[in-house]
């Protein structure tokens, strides 16, 4: 059984943590005086955030009752601020294991509330300070409304520099014994565009193929990690969600750099893993078979896709309809 090295390397102290030095000189005085503000950690993902709260709670806490006195909820999981609501009353109601006088609670993806939900949000925060800090974890602090933002002190996370990936990824090569050529290790940077979490992922399925990293064996698994993000895709479409897997179709046309064709190529790879019928297995195909048609005609690339989507939607609610008439 190997494990999974972003958790494996996940820094367990603040002194662990790469980069955001002024962030984390900050969160060591809270962590010194057992003083802790309610925080919003902002910034891009892999830079660091959960890494800090937990390793803040770690130092604030200590190691045997960190996991005690840290709750960690995920706002886009939970069904609504009703929910959240309740499992922070849950937590909150019991007091604090040692030393201190308060517990963290740690609600990552915070911007994925609605206004009305953050506004039910700052009442609860109000409501339980007496015994809870918040850190929100956000991609943009500008999407939590001022009355949060002005109770909690707002640290920005950067993109981790190239220097620091290095550094990060060479500690991790010495310990799993990999060999990593120069433009193997610039082809890691180039990848990660300063996502810590992906440099390791990347490096971990890398090493899973051959224990020397060289670039072209790094494309090549990078081209394995991006059909992840493309099954999450389409189970997306399946489920119904159009705007959602819209926003996960632009996410990799844009920021990951995919084409059109990439695309379809990769939707092609992962059908057979999908759970639906092999009768849509085949329709599938076919679909993305025209698609692919028209986009090496040179037909516009996003309406095509997005024509895609649209019919994938499609299959999935005649999907849904199908087996909730069976039952
Ligand atoms: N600054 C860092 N120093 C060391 N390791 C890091 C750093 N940032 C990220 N990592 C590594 O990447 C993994 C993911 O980081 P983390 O969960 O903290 O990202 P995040 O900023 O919370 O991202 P997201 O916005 O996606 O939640 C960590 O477990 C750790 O292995
Ligand atoms: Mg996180």
């Amino acid at each position: 059984m190997h494990d999974i090295w972003i958790e494996k390397y996940r820094p367990r102290k603040l002194d662990g943590i790469v980069g955001q030095e002024f962030i984390i000189n900050r969160l060591k005085a809270y962590a010194k005086t057992k003083n802790v503000p309610h925080l919003i950690f902002a910034g891009p993902a892999g830079t660091g955030k959960t890494a800090s709260a937990i390793a803040l709670a770690r130092e604030v806490f200590g190691g045997e009752f960190w996991g005690q006195n840290f709750h960690e909820l995920n706002a886009s999981d939970e069904r609504g601020i009703g929910i959240i609501r309740g499992k922070i009353k849950d937590f909150a109601r019991t007091a604090p294991l040692e030393k201190t006088s308060f517990k963290i609670i740690f609600l990552d993806e915070a911007d994925s509330l609605t206004a009305d939900a953050q506004a039910a949000l700052r009442r609860t925060i109000e409501r339980y300070a007496h015994n809870c800090r918040f850190i929100l974890s956000v991609n943009y602090s500008s999407k939590i409304i001022e009355p949060i933002q002005s109770r909690c002190a707002v640290f920005r996370f950067k993109p981790i520099k190239a220097e620091d990936i290095e550094k990060y990824v060479h500690m991790i090569a010495l310990k799993e014994k990999l060999e990593i050529t120069p433009n193997g290790l610039e082809t890691l940077i180039f990848i990660a565009k300063g996502d810590m979490r992906k440099a390791i992922n990347v490096l971990q399925i890398g090493a899973s193929l051959n224990k020397k990293i060289t670039a072209k064996l790094l494309h090549e698994t990078s081209f394995t990690a991006r059909s992840e993000d493309v099954k999450t895709l389409i189970n997306t479409a399946l489920g119904g969600n159009f705007m959602a897997a819209r926003n996960q179709l632009y996410n990799l046309l844009i920021k990951h750099g995919l084409s059109g064709e990439d695309i379809i190529r990769q939707i092609q790879q992962i059908i057979f893993d999908l759970t639906i019928p092999d009768k849509n297995k085949v329709q599938l195909i076919e679909k993305t078979g025209e698609t692919e048609f028209r986009l090496i005609r040179g037909k516009n690339e996003h309406i095509q896709l997005e024509s895609l989507l649209a019919q994938i939607v499609l299959m999935g609610k005649l999907l849904k309809d199908f087996s909730s008439n069976k039952t």
